[in-house]
């Protein structure tokens, strides 16, 4: 019995430390008004509890980034979400647990391009990831109808 804890405590202090966080796709593009779905993953502990969990999304903008998603000991901090986003972004709660981070945002604007980074914080280690995002302005007229 004792020597089963041990172990266990041996094997989970083996793993702690390790977190990786990855992009699902390093580059999106987008138009105008549309929305997308921005995707990190991350290495998921099953002996921690979600509250532990922290999270920390921004838009790497000169002169100071914009925040886009907040996740403290487990719950979103919308206070701290920058007005350039404030109502366009929604999360996947039930992905989370798997470590999944997906952020729908929507009604898209040219000025939303850039790098995006979050960075994941949890009591088994820490770790970023980044993305490109590419919102083109949308071609009007492009299809204009042939008169018969
Ligand atoms: C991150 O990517 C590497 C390489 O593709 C993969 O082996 C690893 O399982 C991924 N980890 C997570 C947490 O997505
Ligand atoms: C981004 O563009 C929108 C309109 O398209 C504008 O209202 C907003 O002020 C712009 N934001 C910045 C940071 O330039
Ligand atoms: C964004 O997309 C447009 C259209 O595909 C492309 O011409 C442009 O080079 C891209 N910009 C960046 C920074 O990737």
């Amino acid at each position: 019995m004792i020597c089963s804890i041990l172990l266990l405590i041996i094997l989970t202090s083996c793993v702690s430390g390790t977190l990786v966080v990855n992009v699902t796709q390093t580059s999106y593009q987008a138009e105008e008004n549309h929305h997308i779905t921005l995707e990190w993953t991350f290495t998921t502990n099953p002996h921690t509890s979600s509250n532990s969990l922290n999270i920390f999304c921004e838009l790497l903008t000169d002169p100071r980034p914009s925040v886009l998603f907040h996740l403290h000991e487990g719950v979103e901090v919308p206070e701290s979400q920058d007005e350039q986003f404030a109502g366009r972004v929604q999360w996947d709660k039930d992905v989370l647990r798997e470590g999944r981070l997906r952020l729908h945002v929507s009604r898209l604007r040219t000025n939303d391009s850039g790098l995006y980074l979050c960075d994941v914080l949890t009591s088994y280690g820490s770790n970023s990831g980044r993305c490109w995002l590419n919102v083109t302005e949308r071609e009007e007229c492009r299809e204009n109808q042939i008169p018969i």
